[in-house]
């Protein structure tokens, strides 16, 4: 690939991106987002407007300090005092840009700058001319370019290269344009202005009607080799074109668009996040490339097809801008496909088609219900299916005895049946439930951590029938064990009992080691 086709990625996330109402950033922020920067292989970074306030004037000197790779550049209006402030903040750098501009539109000249075309023509050399002076990499902006008259504009554009700018940017400051216009502003220039060779065209597009990436990507098919963009699309109003839709749509369809960038895209989604912490604005779930959802899928159709062959429903993967995998989405849209391969995540093997055709049915039902299915509830679902399937408990109370009150040493005295053994135990606890739990593990030692004791009245009056849960943990894996009973006693030793039965079957169903306590969403991220 020859360099003719290298695009020059401008990043403006920290002087238009901090115009977006709410944005701004600390300095410190701001040096760590420069630093990823850097790394990300960004090319120029707009650090800021110097003469703006004394807090971006500190910014752009700090970041020029501090930029290995990327050209440090600082905005100036057409005026000396702007163009000093830039010079004085960048000039610790090597290397450093000054971008300066002025508007070019009749609404603009007239409302706004109050002067004639000629006097804006004037401010342009000057302006220009005098930035020169510091620096040999001057960008010069037609704000409100796309309602500039074209001819006016190659008036200026010309004049513009002539007093000394390099890069010439065309900005659509009010976001008005569609893409078949911006080709056009772009193919007259480079056909109409003489001296265009000696500069390269950039593009400045913002979003209001949502076409920034598109005019942006137009205008590089026309001929433009600078495109000036921030991470996460943040910008004045509705936001400038986003670095990583623009960088992921030429490396994805590198057939329709054979351009490069010198961006690392692996570390795309860690720039997204520093400047979403930087900022405080959250990236919206459904956003391109960054966004929640960009990699995940739901559908029982698409899951399907994913777990057949990826390129079914991805045209560029997860990893390749730095998100570690896929997520299957476990929700009312799933399928069986995805359920089952969900259940081998989370370290079932061996479980027969019943089970998993029972605990499928069990899903969709709550799935229904409710809107975020957990790894525990399909867990849950799983285990008494498995439960159901398994038909024959190992363990069965076949009698208890408990004496409790005052004065005594609480004591139950119990008969249990494991594994056909008819085994009897009397034991004293900390209490009726402490006793009946010790019964237990002496007719059945196991080494098992009681996480959860809970009863709940069914009903209302003392005639009630208690419910109670036991959750148990061994080696990373849980189970949960329920039962009902008028008595709350016979209900403990049966919810417990239920619990081991669980975990006997757990044992042996899932994965040694496997922990079922990490949710599917930190499996597959691998956080
Ligand atoms: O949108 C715009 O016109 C700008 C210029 C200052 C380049 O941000
Ligand atoms: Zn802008």
């Amino acid at each position: 690939m020859s360099d003719k086709n290298k695009i020059i990625i401008f990043d403006t996330t920290m002087r238009d991106g901090e115009q977006s109402p709410g944005a701004s950033m600390s300095l410190e922020e701001k040096i760590q987002i420069s630093r990823v920067f850097d790394e990300l292989g960004v090319d120029v970074i707009e650090a800021g407007f110097p003469i703006a306030s004394p807090g971006d004037f500190e910014a752009v000197t700090e970041i020029s300090k501090i930029l290995k790779n990327s050209v440090p550049c600082g905005l100036a209006r057409a005026t000396k005092k702007d163009i000093d402030a830039c010079k004085d903040s960048l000039g610790h750098a090597k290397k450093f840009r000054i971008h300066t501009f002025i508007s070019t539109s009749p609404l603009h000249m007239k409302h706004k700058l109050n002067k004639s075309p000629e006097e804006v023509l004037e401010a342009i050399k000057e302006s220009v001319s005098y930035a020169k002076k510091f620096t040999d990499d001057v960008e010069w902006s037609c704000e409100d370019g796309t309602r500039t008259d074209m001819d006016y504009m190659c008036r200026s554009v010309e004049l513009a290269i002539k007093s000394g700018a390099t890069t010439i940017n065309i900005p659509d400051t009010v976001g008005y344009s569609v893409p078949s216009e911006f080709k056009t502003i772009i193919e007259t220039l480079l056909n109409k202005v003489p001296n265009i060779d000696k500069a390269i065209l950039s593009t400045h597009c913002h979003n209001d009607l949502g076409l920034a990436v598109a005019n942006s990507l137009a205008g590089v098919m026309a001929g433009a080799r600078q495109i000036e963009c921030t991470i996460n699309g943040i910008g004045e109003r509705a936001g400038n074109a986003a670095l990583e839709e623009v960088v992921m749509a030429m490396k994805t369809r590198n057939d329709l668009m054979p351009y490069t960038t010198g961006i690392n895209t692996k570390l795309i989604s860690k720039a997204s996040k520093v400047v979403s912490n930087a900022t405080g604005f959250p990236v919206q779930f459904n956003k391109a490339i960054v966004g929640k959802n960009a990699f995940a899928h739901e559908s029982g159709i698409h899951q399907d097809g994913m777990l057949k062959n990826r390129n079914t429903y991805e045209i560029m993967t997860p990893e390749s801008v730095g998100v570690k995998q896929t997520s299957l989405v476990m929700g009312k849209h799933s399928g069986r496909h995805a359920f089952k391969d969900k259940l081998t995540s989370l370290g079932y093997k061996d479980v027969t088609d019943d089970v998993i055709e029972s605990a499928f049915g069990k899903f969709k039902i709550l799935a229904d219900k409710k809107k975020h299915v957990y790894d525990e509830d399909i867990i849950a679902l799983v285990d008494d299916s498995l439960i159901i399937d398994n038909k024959v408990n190992a363990i069965n109370l076949k009698s208890l005895k408990v004496y409790a009150g005052t004065g005594e040493p609480q004591k139950a005295e119990m008969i249990l049946d494991v594994y056909g053994d008819i085994k009897n135990a009397a034991e004293t606890g900390d209490g009726p439930v402490d006793a009946i739990f010790k019964c237990i593990k002496k007719l059945y030692p196991h080494d098992v951590k009681l996480q959860l004791y809970q009863v709940h009245a069914v009903t209302e009056g003392t005639d009630a029938q208690a419910t109670v849960s036991v959750r148990i943990e061994e080696n990373g894996k849980t189970t949960v064990g329920q039962a009902a009973d008028t008595d709350t006693l016979v209900a403990s030793a049966n919810a417990y009992i239920n619990a081991l039965n669980k975990m006997i079957i757990k044992r042996d169903k899932t994965a040694p080691g496997q922990t079922t306590e990490q949710s599917f969403e930190q499996k597959v991220r691998g956080i």
